[in-house]
């Protein structure tokens, strides 16, 4: 069927007709949004680099939780950025550490918003890397004791998902094991699957405080010329026992996420990083592209690119539009 006969233009002329036949559709309920917790009171410090992206102290933090899930939005992912540093990041897995004391804070005010907690040492470590260091290298299996450690802590505190963002080898089996052992079998792991060693991350690193000291992530992190590589990571994943796999960062990936889409069936997250969204929130406040518009087109291309679930710093201002 060509044209004349066919003409694709019949179903694009009034936006009910349009909607009828629309292939993808953004909702509030898909969005997780990330937030940053700090020790102290009284700070609601926003970043430079990200309007609207704020440091938070536990009553301001708790404040914001509520709001995001008045919004509708149905889960946060939590950050923290402890005062104490050290080379071992003591305080990613001391119980009442500050991400342990704002699951808590978060879950008495709103029990019925998801708390989902990354997993990582890179902001608790003095060096600023995802693992413990010897002589400049980032050791993999002495690490995995401390993240299964800081997962179970989250646990214990009451997080509902735990997310491993790290990308040592064998975290996800190494999780998956100290939660069950400690009764947790119900918690699901959303796996970091396929994270990409990626300069898109430098407006978070600003908010998190978590840039390396030294060299970079790349012994850890992917190669972002790889996509083979992608799908192996996933399926690692999924057979160590990861229930929600990811896709970081979102834009520049959107292959790899419909790629992940086909050849796997678990839900399915992109994360909608700190660069992607800085990058719009600039030029929207250049007045060189439509923010509000710029941003939707984005997140949408995440979705019917395959994703289930995308986390984003847009996620509040997405869903102000989703609600009108
Ligand atoms: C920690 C972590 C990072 C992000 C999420 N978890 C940064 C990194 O790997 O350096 C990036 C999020 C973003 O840029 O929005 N491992
Ligand atoms: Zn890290």
């Amino acid at each position: 069927m060509y044209y004349p006969i066919y003409r694709g233009r019949r179903l694009r002329r009034t936006e009910v007709l349009r909607s009828l036949v629309r292939e993808t559709t953004l909702s509030v309920s898909d969005f997780i949004y990330p937030m940053f917790v700090v020790e102290g009171k009284n700070i609601k410090k926003e970043i430079k680099s990200m309007p609207g992206v704020f440091q938070l102290s536990l009553e301001n933090f708790v404040k914001e939780a509520k709001e995001v899930k008045k919004l509708g939005i149905p889960a946060i992912l939590i950050f923290g950025i402890p005062k104490k540093k050290d080379e071992i990041g003591s305080q990613a897995y001391d119980p009442k550490g500050i991400v342990q004391q704002a699951i808590r804070a978060v879950k008495k005010a709103c029990p019925d918003l998801l708390v989902i907690t990354d997993v990582c040492l890179c902001e608790f470590t003095s060096h600023g890397h995802c693992g413990i260091i010897k002589d400049g290298y980032v050791l993999n299996d002495e690490t995995l004791d401390l993240l299964a450690a800081m997962a179970l802590t989250h646990a214990a505190a009451g997080a509902d998902i735990v997310a491993p963002s790290d990308m040592m080898d064998g975290r996800v089996i190494a999780i998956r094991e100290t939660l069950d052992e400690e009764g947790f079998y119900n918690i699901p792991i959303m796996s970091y699957a396929a994270k990409y060693a990626s300069a898109y991350y430098g407006p978070f690193r600003d908010v998190a405080e978590s840039a390396p000291k030294f060299g970079d992530r790349r012994s850890y992190q992917m190669d972002p010329a790889n996509s083979d590589e992608a799908i192996r990571e996933v399926g690692l994943d999924i057979e160590e026992g990861a229930d929600i796999v990811m896709v970081k960062p979102a834009l520049s990936y959107l292959d790899i996420i419909a790629k992940v889409r086909g050849e796997y069936d678990l839900p399915l997250a992109a994360y909608n990083v700190s660069g992607e969204y800085s990058m719009i929130k600039a030029a929207a406040k250049l007045g060189y592209i439509d923010g509000e518009r710029v941003m939707m087109e984005t997140l949408l291309s995440m979705k019917r690119a395959g994703a289930d679930i995308i986390i984003t710093y847009f996620a509040k201002d997405a869903a102000k539009v989703l609600n009108r």
